[in-house]
């Protein structure tokens, strides 16, 4: 063993998105929602009987009610005590959304008791050290702008960068670490490829078309903040970036899949933002194990394969390894990194202790060898709504009750504060000395 100490102002803390802890909502998802719910119900024995803790979450992922996320964890206005409980864990860093719904729940018209809103919780982290990171747009969008058709309309774009507009001027003085979009890639699967997010297409030339407006989105946004607020604040894109491995390591289809895949949906997203950005933001979650596979009217023409015994609630292949794939990947821009999503649903908390230390090892690692990584925020601070998954999913490091919404501190929390205080891990021989054959995969 070896102690690996992180760099000085490591930034350590959480991440959320207001729609999955806020509550009381008015939005695309809210309304798509109440009109899913029971379908959602409906499917879950297909789509999550084959999980082993399949029993345990059966009679909730079989209510419709799961899938409205109606009050979710009341974050809104607990948000104080919230803070409170991040700061007793010992964070020093918070990242959150701004809700646009909210702000601008009517074209051009802003809502002025809202913006005061997200004027206290940025102070209300201020006052407890925290420094916040604040996402613009995370998935979910105003009811107008769904009525004009979302990013498929290019309207949308100007109506983002006059929300971004409002929001520098009104809050900007106090932010300094922007996100102006979450996962744009992610979004656009979801909503416009695998169809299963709102507002459920299939189509990837439609798909392409909302991610190329939202890659103007963010470039606008980025020249936007600096423009009015200087060189001095910090823009990022927050980039999903899986660990993507062929499923017959030497097979040509299955290689060309995995590389395709990759390109598509993690890498060119990267080249197209990475002018316009200061740091990066990098979210990873899991391994995808890519396989090709023939067969008609399949799109597109991949599975994925979980040959992974240590799986998350949701059946996620956990693979720390690939966090410092991911990070020597993005070296190469030369930018500071900051980790603004890593996470994992595991309701019984057995194995979020390990989680976090085994990607810390890896980053620590990543670190050591020259990335200039600066930060690592958790998904996320308390068990929130989990977009058409709904609330079985526990992702929190505290626990919400969601009948009485009391909050309790999971012990991996207070393993992670162990770490945060000291600033420090300890580091196997095997993952400091063992030689990693690093490919741009
Ligand atoms: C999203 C979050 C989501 C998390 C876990 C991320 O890609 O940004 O909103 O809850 O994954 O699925």
């Amino acid at each position: 063993m070896s102690g690996f100490k992180f760099p000085a102002n490591f930034l350590w803390g959480a991440a959320a998105s207001a729609h999955q802890v806020e509550g009381g909502n008015l939005n695309d998802w809210s309304e798509w929602e109440i009109i899913n719910a029971a379908r959602l119900a409906r499917e879950a024995d297909s789509k999550f009987s084959y999980l082993k803790n399949w029993s345990e979450i059966q009679a909730q992922a079989e209510n419709p009610e799961n899938y409205i996320s109606g009050k979710t964890c009341d974050h809104y206005s607990r948000f104080r005590k919230d803070f409170d409980i991040a700061k007793q864990l010992g964070h020093n860093a918070h990242r959150f959304s701004i809700e646009w719904s909210r702000i601008e729940p009517e074209e051009g018209k802003f809502n002025e008791q809202e913006i005061e809103h997200y004027r206290e919780v940025i102070k209300a982290l201020r006052e407890r050290g925290m420094e916040p990171f604040v996402t613009l747009w995370h998935w979910t969008l105003p009811l107008w702008v769904r009525d004009q058709g979302g990013w498929e309309n290019p309207k949308t774009i100007r109506d983002f960068l006059r929300y971004t507009n409002k929001i520098i001027d009104v809050l900007g003085s106090n932010i300094h670490f922007w996100i102006p979009l979450n996962e744009p890639t992610i979004y656009v699967g979801h909503s416009y490829i695998i169809g299963d997010f709102p507002p459920q297409l299939r189509s990837y030339r439609r798909g392409n078309n909302v991610l190329k407006n939202l890659i103007q989105a963010h470039h606008g946004a980025y020249r936007l903040i600096h423009e009015q607020l200087g060189r001095e604040v910090m823009v990022g894109n927050a980039h999903n970036l899986h660990y993507n491995v062929p499923y017959r390591q030497w097979w040509p289809p299955d290689m060309l899949a995995t590389a395709v895949f990759r390109y598509i949906r993690d890498l060119r997203p990267l080249r197209w933002t990475r002018r316009m950005e200061d740091f990066i933001g990098l979210n990873y979650y899991f391994r995808d194990t890519v396989k090709f596979i023939f067969g008609a009217g399949r799109f597109p023409c991949i599975d994925i394969q979980n040959p992974n015994e240590w799986l998350s609630d949701m059946g996620w292949d956990l693979y720390p390894e690939g966090i410092y794939h991911s990070l020597k990947y993005l070296a190469r821009y030369r930018k500071p990194i900051y980790i603004i999503e890593n996470g994992l649903a595991d309701q019984r908390d057995i194995h979020r202790t390990k989680f976090i230390g085994e990607h810390l090892k890896w980053i620590g690692r990543a670190i050591r060898e020259g990335t200039d990584v600066r930060g690592y925020l958790h998904w996320s601070l308390l068990d929130n709504f989990e977009w058409d998954k709904g609330f079985w999913p526990r992702f929190g490091l505290v626990e919400v009750d969601y009948k009485t919404l009391e909050r309790k501190i999971r012990p991996s929390a207070w393993e992670f504060k162990k770490i945060i205080e000291s600033n420090a891990i300890e580091v196997p021989n095997s993952i400091v000395a063992d030689p990693i054959e690093v490919k741009p995969r």
